[in-house]
């Protein structure tokens, strides 16, 4: 037997002992490293074979790379067998038995954001009004242009909108879904756009992700008494009694004239001067709205010598935190459940 032979059959023995008492994947690799790393053993007899002279290199090349497989294919099955015992362990130990009972909360319960939008949908079908809906990610075009939003609009600004590098938006308002709508619709039409919409605020009143109601109707001869008749009848059926009402004048660039609707503070109806919710005002403000401006109905593909609309916008989120007197916008988003469900709990 030669040194090299003699070598090498040290080297396997005392791998074989050294691999049987390894026990972990960690174990396992530092032996691997110790003889086929680097600076392995092994490795460096295949690097100590350029010095043998050269007729004996072929042959000890030969026993060196079996043996080199050879440690392999050890280190391989050990491997796997010490990964299927991690395996079983882990069956053992974190093993769930899926026919016990749950612990805890059972009912579930809508988000009072959910809550809301169903309900008002539920009373504008009443009304003959549908639910559209429209992209989150809109095109300059529907979300400004379209809505004779002019480009000197702060809405445009990038201090306020999220855009994406292609000039997409994630889009601001709901009002969107109305010329989308109205495109594929046409008229007459009556529609509640109910979703999700970005503008870059955020307070403890102010979230960057919040939710509208965007409201259209347009018919022949639609006028301001079918827009404020169906306001009154939202709100007094929202909130389950007849309430007082106030329209004032605004402005919004896709209306002409422009409102903005008050509702009587349903906490105190105009009689605490120090109320939390009014502020002492008596009113609530809860939506803007408006006759739709001819510009925008044309953008509809709606001929505007025929046809009147009315629009109306609303946040969803203040309208759940009205009905439902929560006081932080950020619950509403903080998925604290069973604050959130807290004396709503009705099952789904
Ligand atoms: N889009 C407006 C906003 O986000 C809300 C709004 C106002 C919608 C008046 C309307 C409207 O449809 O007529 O502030």
């Amino acid at each position: 037997m030669t040194d090299l032979e003699r070598h090498i059959q040290d080297i396997r023995m005392a791998f074989s002992e050294e691999i049987a008492a390894a026990e972990t994947l960690e174990n396992l690799d530092s032996l691997r490293v110790r003889f086929l790393g680097k600076k392995g053993e092994v490795t460096s007899l295949l690097k100590g074979l350029g010095a043998l002279p050269p007729d004996e290199r072929p042959r000890a090349g030969q026993f060196v790379n079996l043996l080199r497989d050879e440690l392999e294919e050890q280190i391989r099955t050990r491997k796997d067998s010490l990964e299927e015992k991690e395996l079983e362990r882990l069956e053992r130990e974190d093993h769930i038995d899926v026919t016990l009972p749950p612990r805890g909360r059972t009912g579930g319960g809508f988000h009072p954001v959910v809550e809301t939008s169903r309900e008002i949908i539920e009373i504008m079908a009443g009304l003959g009004f549908s639910v559209a809906l429209g992209p989150e990610i809109e095109d300059d075009f529907y979300n400004f242009e379209a809505l004779n939003i002019p480009p000197s609009h702060p809405a445009r600004d990038m201090q306020d909108s999220f855009y994406f590098p292609d000039g997409k938006v994630l889009r601001t308002h709901t009002s969107p879904v109305e010329v989308r709508a109205m495109r594929a619709h046409g008229a007459p039409i009556r529609i509640v756009v109910p979703g999700k919409v970005y503008r870059r605020d955020s307070d403890p009143t102010h979230s960057p992700m919040f939710h509208q109601l965007e409201g259209l109707m347009v018919d022949t001869d639609v006028s301001i008494a079918d827009l404020k008749g169906c306001l009154g009848a939202l709100m007094n059926a929202f909130f389950d009694r007849p309430l007082a009402a106030r329209y004032r004048g605004s402005y919004f660039p896709f209306t002409e004239p422009s409102l903005e609707l008050d509702i009587e503070c349903i906490e105190c109806s105009g009689k605490n001067p120090s109320c939390r919710i009014c502020k002492g005002t008596g009113w609530l403000e809860v939506a803007g709205l408006g006759m739709t401006h001819p510009d925008v109905l044309r953008a509809g593909g709606i001929d505007p010598t025929r046809y009147t609309g009315f629009a109306w916008g609303m946040g969803l989120d203040r309208m759940a935190m009205l009905k439902y007197g929560l006081t932080d916008l950020r619950v509403l988003f903080e998925g604290n459940v069973p604050y959130l469900l807290s004396g709503r709990n009705r099952s789904c």
